[in-house]
């Protein structure tokens, strides 16, 4: 017994100390870039096209997921965002919000902390031409002009959380250990030089393959830090207090991306194979007579059993 709590014990401090030692290749913050002042600016700091050449299958992969479109969503993201305008800044008294004119980056920082974080790199009237954008694609959808909103739809799905947004901008969450994610960087698995000629280096993301490196963005619950709390995903809440806490070990990458062979095209409901992961269904049924009482006699009666048993990593559906 005393041997085995030694073993664990050194098991232990070693990892602590593993982790304080896996330091990536970040450095001090550096100076923000200038504010991209418009949808077009961000959308090219942060263009994922860039990376096709040599990365084709990941490029494939991730486009077909719905980082690849996040605030444009199935499409539900982007009218749900002008819901919460609407229906929430407009008529909360100390938003600020009265009209369109009024929206800043800040209010849409409710939505876009995980649906668009590059957001805080551009100025706020990149946050009224998102709304405005939106709002004129649901206007040519309702005008029946499908060539215009096809055309309104590519420009929101443009910004997106693309490679640099995993790759680069959150690839470091520890930064008074690991440092700040650099600018000619590209995070990883591995370090060395890099052939991209705007990320020359390589470096390691300790968390990268880590279950809170999802959690950044697929909440715990409200967002506290927020002057106004909003909720929407909690996956991760569930994942750490229902998953974990009742001896779960996979990681979210070990299912979404590597069991499912998705790979980069993580996926849920909509996926066969996610369906199949899902939940084992066991239905028994059987039939029988039976003799309630004198008036009523002998009855049909059929019993139907069902059992579901959640084999995801946290509670389904989520939001
Ligand atoms: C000219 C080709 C080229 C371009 C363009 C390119 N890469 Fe790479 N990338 C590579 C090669 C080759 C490797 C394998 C590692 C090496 O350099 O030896 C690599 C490795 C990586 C890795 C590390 C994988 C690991 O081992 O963990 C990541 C992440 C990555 N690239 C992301 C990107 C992103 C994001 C872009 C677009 C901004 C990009 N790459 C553009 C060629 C390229
Ligand atoms: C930058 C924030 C961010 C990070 C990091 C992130 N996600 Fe997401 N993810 C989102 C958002 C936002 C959506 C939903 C987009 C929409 O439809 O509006 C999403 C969608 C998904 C979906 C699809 C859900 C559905 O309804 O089909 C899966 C699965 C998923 N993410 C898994 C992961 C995994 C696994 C990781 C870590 C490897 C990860 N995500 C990292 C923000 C993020
Ligand atoms: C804590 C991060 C986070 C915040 C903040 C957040 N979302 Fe989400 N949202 C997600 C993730 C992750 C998903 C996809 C996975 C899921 O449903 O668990 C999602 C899914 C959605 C979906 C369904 C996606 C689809 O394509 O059908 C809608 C709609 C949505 N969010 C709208 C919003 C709006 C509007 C706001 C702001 C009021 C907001 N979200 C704030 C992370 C967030
Ligand atoms: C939502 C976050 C996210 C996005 C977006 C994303 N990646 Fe990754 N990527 C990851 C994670 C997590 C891993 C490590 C998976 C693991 O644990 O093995 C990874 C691994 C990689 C690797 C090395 C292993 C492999 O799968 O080949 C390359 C190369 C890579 N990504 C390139 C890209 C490129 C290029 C893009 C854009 C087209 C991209 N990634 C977009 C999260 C992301
Ligand atoms: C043990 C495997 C497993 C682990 C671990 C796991 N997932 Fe899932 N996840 C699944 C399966 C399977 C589904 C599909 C559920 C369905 O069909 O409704 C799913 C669904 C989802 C969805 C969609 C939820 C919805 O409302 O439709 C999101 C988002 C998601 N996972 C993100 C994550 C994140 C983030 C992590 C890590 C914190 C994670 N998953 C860990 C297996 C897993």
């Amino acid at each position: 017994m005393r041997n085995y709590w030694t073993i664990a014990l050194t098991c232990i401090a070693a990892s602590t100390l593993g982790l304080y030692n896996a330091y990536g290749a970040g450095g001090p913050k550096p100076t923000p870039l200038p504010k991209a002042k418009t949808i077009a600016e961000l959308a090219e700091r942060y263009d994922s096209s860039k990376c096709l050449e040599c990365h084709e299958d990941v490029h494939d992969e991730w486009s077909e997921s719905l980082h690849a479109k996040s605030i444009l969503g199935t499409p539900r993201t982007a009218p749900t965002i002008i819901t919460a305008i609407e229906k929430g800044l407009k008529l909360f008294p100390y938003s600020g919000v009265k009209e369109d004119a009024d929206i800043t980056v800040e209010h849409l920082m409710m939505c876009m902390k995980c649906h668009l974080p590059q957001l805080d790199e551009a100025t706020d009237e990149v946050a009224r031409e998102i709304v405005a954008t939106i709002r004129n694609w649901q206007q040519a959808n309702r005008d029946q002009d499908y060539t215009k909103a096809k055309k309104l739809e590519k420009t929101i799905a443009s910004l997106n959380i693309g490679c640099m947004v995993c790759h680069n901008k959150l690839a470091l969450i520890h930064k008074y250990a690991d440092g700040y994610p650099q600018a000619d960087t590209i995070y990883g698995a591995n370090e060395g030089d890099h052939e991209d000629e705007n990320y020359p280096k390589m470096a390691v993301a300790p968390a990268l393959g880590e279950a809170i490196f999802c959690g950044q963005c697929h909440g715990q619950g409200p967002n506290f830090e927020l002057d106004h709390p909003s909720q929407c995903a909690t996956a991760y809440g569930s994942y750490l207090f229902a998953y974990v806490a009742h001896g779960g070990s996979d990681t979210c990458q070990e299912c979404h991306m590597k069991k499912s062979g998705l790979g980069h095209d993580m996926q849920s409901y909509r996926d066969d194979t996610m369906i199949e992961m899902a939940l084992d269904v066991n239905v028994e049924g059987r039939s029988l007579f039976w003799r309630k009482n004198r008036q009523e006699g002998v009855l049909p009666i059929g019993i139907i059993n069902v059992e579901l048993y959640n084999k995801s990593g946290h509670g389904i559906p989520d939001g």
